[in-house]
């Protein structure tokens, strides 16, 4: 952005291009109701689809979800099994309702980790929906912040062999983050009352508004998500200028 150029502080902060998603709270959740931790987790996964159906209509171009984090490893050995065997039959089940609706998937993270036909069923699902525009749907998987940043460098460092670092620029690195493709995210929503980041998307969230719920992530309905746009709506974003009422 040309640093003379204010004409996009008139624009109003309606719709947000991106939302990003904690969905935190199902273990909670479950345990409210004497149920294991993994209901908690099938009765979120339930709830993705109606919260990507209600951003596509609001004309938000991009959804963000934080299914597994690179630190979630650390859980039991059964939950990390049934997370990752939920993460299947989402793949497997939604993909067709997916692309009906024009949803384009992808998936962020470190996927070496995970078994090869999950990897198989990641790529599959990214290429049957490449060509839909109706509103990316980013699921990030074995995603941490910090790895992103450090495997953007090292790309970055492979595409340029020999250059030093000193000659590596914000709009340089840019590229090479795992998110290239998206808009920063304008919203974050974090359900399930803690009020962190958890090495979600460290650097695309440098200017995203934070929206902190106690709602735990399977209670999380569409009037909440509704709730969450219009508190975003009525944000003032000055991205460190000033605002437009202050500067007229
Ligand atoms: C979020 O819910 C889902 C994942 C991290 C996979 P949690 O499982 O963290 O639920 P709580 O925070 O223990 O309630
Ligand atoms: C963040 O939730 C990760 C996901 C929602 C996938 P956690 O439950 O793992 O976060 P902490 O441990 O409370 O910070
Ligand atoms: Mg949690």
């Amino acid at each position: 952005m040309n640093a003379s150029d204010s004409s996009w502080l008139a624009e109003p902060a309606a719709v947000p291009a991106h939302v990003a998603v904690i969905m935190d709270g199902n273990g909670r959740w479950a345990k409210q109701r004497g149920l294991p931790r993994t209901f908690g987790h099938t009765s979120g996964a339930r709830q993705v689809r109606a919260m990507v159906e209600h951003c596509q209509q609001c004309g938000i171009g991009y959804i963000t979800i934080f299914a597994f984090s690179s630190e979630n490893w650390k859980r039991p050995d059964d939950e990390v099994s049934s997370l990752m065997a939920l993460f299947v039959l989402y793949l497997e089940k939604e993909v067709g309702a997916m692309s009906a609706r024009g949803v384009r998937l992808k998936v962020v993270g470190d996927l070496t980790r995970f078994d090869a036909r999950l990897q198989r069923l990641i790529r599959e699902t990214e290429e049957k929906t490449a060509g839909n525009s109706g509103i990316t749907l980013t699921v990030a998987a074995n995603y941490g912040g910090r790895w992103d940043m450090l495997q953007a460098v090292r790309l970055w460092q492979a595409a340029h062999p020999g250059e030093s670092v000193q000659a590596l620029g914000e709009e340089d690195l840019a590229p090479f983050l795992s998110m290239a493709y998206a808009p920063d995210p304008d919203l974050l929503i974090r359900t399930g009352g803690e009020s962190r980041v958890s090495n979600f998307l460290l650097w695309q969230i440098a200017y995203a508004e934070m929206f902190f719920t106690d709602v735990l992530w399977p209670d999380f309905s569409v009037k909440e998500l509704a709730h969450a746009l219009s508190w975003y709506a009525s944000k003032d974003r000055r991205f460190g200028a000033v605002s437009e009422r202050v500067a007229t």
